[in-house]
């Protein structure tokens, strides 16, 4: 996030001295870089800077995955690694698009976490009750779709827990293993497991429908109904730091480099 400070020829709709935000772009750290035009999005003063460093990257994969689900209003989905960057977003988006999203933590301070940003319906695997607490939220309503961050047996319990007809997406694979899935849960339900590649849904998305959802965003974060934590701010003399506080297991939110 900065100000513009030179257009490149034939660039449209941004100005010099617009406050702006840059998502997919290389070469960031530091206190200037070139990005191209279409990855350039402009903020307006009311999102703070640190919103608006967060806001068109996990946010925005998290809006686009939510859109891919394909599920409306009243449905329920479930998603494990919710406290996550992109998890913590899609539990927030979801519940102003009023679907019910049930977030799967690996620990048991995750839930309080979860809970001071608003977000409810947390459940931490490391109960053992967990899957029965599970159906116990859902009721005789059925899981339209679930999202897998982390693979192994992950994906196994998700698609146990799925309803009839439901989508399994891979999101993520944060164990590094390969998706574990029981052959007769895949039959039974009928069900259909995809990946998703935000970058690539990002390129392939119409321009007006980005513009839907980065507006859907901002007025989500202007009335305050998007929380997007943050670990630690770092100067680029600390870039050595930030990075190491990056892979710190158990932060509570992104790490910043502010120049
Ligand atoms: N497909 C796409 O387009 C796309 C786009 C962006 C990101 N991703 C993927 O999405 C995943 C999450 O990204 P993020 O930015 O949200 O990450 P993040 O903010 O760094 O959070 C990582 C999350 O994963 C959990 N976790 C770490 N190791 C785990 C394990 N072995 N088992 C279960 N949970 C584990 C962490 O839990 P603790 O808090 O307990 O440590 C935390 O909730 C990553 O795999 C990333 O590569 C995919």
């Amino acid at each position: 996030t900065g100000v513009i400070d030179a257009l490149g020829e034939g660039v449209e709709g941004l100005k010099i001295g617009q406050r702006v935000s840059a998502a997919s772009v290389h070469g960031t750290w530091a206190e200037s870089f070139i990005a191209p035009a279409r990855m350039v999005i402009p903020m307006p003063d009311s999102i703070d800077d640190n919103t608006a460093a967060q806001l068109i990257a996990m946010p925005l994969s998290a809006l686009m995955l939510l859109e891919f689900l394909q599920v409306q209003e009243g449905q329920w989905i479930l998603q494990n690694a919710a406290n996550g960057a992109v998890g913590k977003a899609l539990a927030m988006l979801a519940k102003a698009r009023g679907v019910h999203c049930i977030n799967l933590v690996r620990r048991d301070a995750g839930v309080a976490e979860m809970a001071e940003l608003g977000i409810d319906h947390t459940i931490s695997t490391a109960q053992s009750d967990w899957m029965a607490q599970v159906q116990a939220k859902v009721g005789k309503a059925s899981i339209a779709a679930a999202v897998d961050s982390v693979g192994g047996r992950a994906s196994s319990e998700l698609m146990t827990l799925l309803g009839d007809g439901g989508t399994l997406v891979s999101f993520g694979s944060m164990t590094g293993e390969p998706m574990q899935l029981s052959s007769g849960d895949v039959i039974f339900k009928q069900a259909t497991v995809k990946g998703f590649w935000g970058s690539k849904v990002s390129q392939a998305m119409a321009p007006d429908d980005k513009r839907r959802l980065v507006g859907e965003l901002l007025q989500l974060a202007a009335r305050g109904g998007l929380s997007l934590p943050v670990d630690g701010v770092f100067g680029l003399d600390q870039v050595a730091d930030a990075a190491k506080a990056s892979l710190e297991p158990g932060r509570n939110g992104k790490v910043l480099l502010r120049p």
